[in-house]
């Protein structure tokens, strides 16, 4: 009997990564598992859930009460849910919510395809989260078609030992784990004989990355991304997300001399103030902060910033907003995200006073959201007439249009009758900017 799998993911790229990764590991260990892109139509309904904020949470609560009126229907249903709500909430998830079957950790999902034999075997709850702490072998992914386009996201580490004051990734994640260099290096030389020609590397400070070649030589960061460049097939280099505390004076080498290294780097600042740095519990100060930036800016005067904010936290004064709203005035940020502090249990933070009022932080959250979006069409009028080199992602059906992402990781749009663009970088003359939107020609 086919087993169709409805898979729904929350959060970070991780947990995307992580979710083709699921799928992965059933596909491969069985024919009868089939994905669908219905929840109504499936016998097997996994979520991969994430709990940085309580938003991201209440969604996942939400969307529990609708699965839980198909089961009423569909009692054979089988019910998963993993990742960092399943990690942080544990057993606790069975009693709030009875039709959960499965609760499996971030560090256990290879186990899913067993647990899923073993329930329907024993039709008894299972519980399955632990931290393992191991480093993960290989996967190479199958069967999973979005991952073979031309660009693909590959985890090197997981993890974090900063424990920032206000966050729970440590928690759901555990401690930093970085991946085998050569296993890293050779599901990059899998992926580009599929067709992969960019790649996006991961982790929670992706740049703290250390571990060791078979021959025990240290391997860092910088010496892994100057593995990366060796790979023919690579075009393009990404990477994600950077602690500006782990950006040390090599990676700054490598920005000189790796050119397939794109001109964007996300650096989550979180706040323009030192003071609030300092409970933040970041370890760096914005005078640190900014000499990456400018460092940078020497080495490659094209490149964009992008970073996180957090509005709102725990005694953040006007003062210390202004300092942020110069903050990104003065670095022209990009492409970047602002959230709303929101307090989580464990955290350092949780037990200061949440002292901001809700109007006041949503008042914050929109004044930084509409700087950004100023700088971000500062940043597109800039590019209007200039030729940029773009890797073509996609095709909009809704108005025949091709799009992909310039060296800065801008998108831009433009039209062309010939098949088959996609996954070939070729130079584009941008022409303008339109609602947010840039448009170009093919040269
Ligand atoms: N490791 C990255 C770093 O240190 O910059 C960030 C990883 S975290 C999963 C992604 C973003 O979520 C953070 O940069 C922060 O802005 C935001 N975040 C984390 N905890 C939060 C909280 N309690 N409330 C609001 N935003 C939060
Ligand atoms: Fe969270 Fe801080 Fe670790 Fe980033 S560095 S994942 S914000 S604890
Ligand atoms: Fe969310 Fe976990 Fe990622 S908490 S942001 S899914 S590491």
């Amino acid at each position: 009997m086919y087993k169709k799998i409805y898979i729904k993911t929350w959060g970070c790229q991780m947990n995307k990564y992580d979710s083709n990764k699921i799928v992965s590991y059933l596909l491969s260990s069985s024919k009868k598992y089939h994905l669908v892109n219905s929840l109504l139509n499936s016998d097997i309904i996994i979520l991969n859930t994430c709990s940085v904020r309580k938003k991201a949470e209440d969604k996942l609560f939400n969307y529990l009460n609708i699965i839980k009126k198909i089961k009423q229907i569909k009692n054979k249903l089988i019910v998963i849910l993993c990742g960092c709500v399943a990690t942080k909430e544990k057993e606790k998830l069975f009693n709030k919510f009875n039709i959960i079957d499965i609760i499996c950790g971030t560090q256990n999902i290879k186990n899913i395809p067993l647990l899923i034999k073993k329930f329907i075997k024993n039709k008894k709850k299972i519980l399955n989260i632990k931290f393992i702490n191991k480093i993960k072998k290989n996967v190479n992914f199958i069967n999973n078609k979005n991952n073979f386009i031309y660009n693909t996201f590959i985890t090197i580490m997981e993890g974090c030992n900063k424990f920032c004051s206000y966050c729970i990734v440590p928690y759901t994640r555990g401690k930093q784990i970085s991946r085998l260099p050569e296993d890293i290096i050779s599901e990059i030389n899998y992926l580009v004989s599929k067709g992969i020609c960019e790649i996006n590397l991961l982790g929670q400070n992706v740049n703290s990355y250390c571990s060791y070649l078979s021959n025990k030589k240290k391997c860092n960061f910088s010496y892994l991304l100057n593995l990366i460049s060796e790979i023919n097939g690579i075009k393009r280099i990404k990477f994600t997300s950077s602690h500006p505390i782990n950006f040390t004076k090599d990676i700054f080498l490598c920005y000189k001399n790796i050119s397939k290294i794109v001109d964007y780097l996300h650096l989550p600042v979180q706040s323009g103030s030192d003071r609030i740095l300092n409970i933040m519990r970041r370890n760096y100060n914005i005078d640190y902060y900014k000499n990456i930036i400018y460092k940078l800016l020497d080495i490659r005067p094209n490149i964009l910033f992008g970073s996180d904010f957090i509005v709102g936290f725990p005694s953040e004064n006007k003062y210390d907003f202004k300092l942020t709203l110069n903050l990104i005035k003065e670095i022209k940020f990009d492409n970047s995200y602002v959230f709303i502090y929101s307090p989580r249990e464990k955290t350092k933070a949780f037990y200061m006073k949440d002292d901001i009022s809700i109007l006041e932080k949503k008042k914050r959250l929109y004044k930084i959201q509409k700087l950004l979006n100023k700088n971000y069409i500062y940043w597109s009028k800039k590019m209007v007439n200039s030729i940029q080199k773009i890797l073509v992602e996609g095709y909009t059906k809704r108005n025949n249009y091709y799009y992909g992402r310039c060296f800065n990781n801008k998108i831009v749009y433009f039209k062309n009758n010939e098949n088959n663009l996609i996954g070939k970088i070729i130079n584009i003359k941008i022409i303008n900017n339109k609602k947010n939107l840039l448009y170009g020609i093919i040269l």
